[in-house]
């Protein structure tokens, strides 16, 4: 069975590949050190009863972040103050042996499950994520993500909208 689990000495980070170095490297190289600081928590999906270290077979990261009005789809943007909190999407990859097998998606929806606890705890008008390019950008518009000024690789999902998709 498949889980996710916050990334640490058990997993095998090294042997992750999805075909983009820099999120290799994240995976790699920095995302543990991101977690020990309190930058953001990386999550790895796993076989469950894999040997260790387990195979990590998919990953995401997410932080909290601040943004201005100006970042905010106009839809979302009135009567707001001058610094907006909420949740980043930084990194979120699926091990290339695996890609266009649902893991990505899966990756994802765990993703707005955890983003949705801390908005109920927290507060955050929702999740912005950082694509990487075109192909990735449309994949997260697939999901519901929507457009931001911020340019066409920074999208957003409002807190509601999260809501709706892990009620
Ligand atoms: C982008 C990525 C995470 C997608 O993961 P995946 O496991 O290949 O995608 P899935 O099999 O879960 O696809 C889920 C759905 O999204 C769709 N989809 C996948 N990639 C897509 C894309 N680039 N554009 C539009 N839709 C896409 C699939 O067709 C599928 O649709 P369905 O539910 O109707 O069948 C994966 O290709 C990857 O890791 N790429 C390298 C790293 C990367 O680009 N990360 C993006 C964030 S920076």
């Amino acid at each position: 069975m498949l889980k996710v689990e916050l990334l640490d000495a058990t997993h095998d980070r090294g042997g992750f590949d999805c075909g983009v170095t820099p999120l290799n490297r994240y995976l790699q190289q920095i995302a543990r050190q991101h977690i020990a600081k309190g930058i953001s928590k990386t999550f790895v999906l796993v076989e469950e009863r894999a040997a260790m270290p387990k195979p990590v077979l998919g990953f995401f990261t997410i932080s909290l972040c601040q943004v201005l009005g100006q970042h905010v789809p106009a839809k979302w943007a009135t009567k707001l103050p001058a610094h907006i909190p909420a949740m980043r999407l930084g990194r979120l990859a699926a091990a290339r042996t695996r890609q266009g097998t649902g893991y990505g998606k899966t990756l994802l929806v765990e993703a707005l499950y955890r983003v949705a606890r801390v908005a109920d705890v927290a507060g955050g008008i929702g999740l912005f994520v950082d694509a990487k390019d075109e192909a990735a950008a449309a994949f997260y518009a697939r999901f519901g993500f929507e457009p931001t000024p911020s340019g066409p690789l920074t999208l957003f999902m409002p807190a509601e909208t999260i809501r709706r998709f892990t009620a």
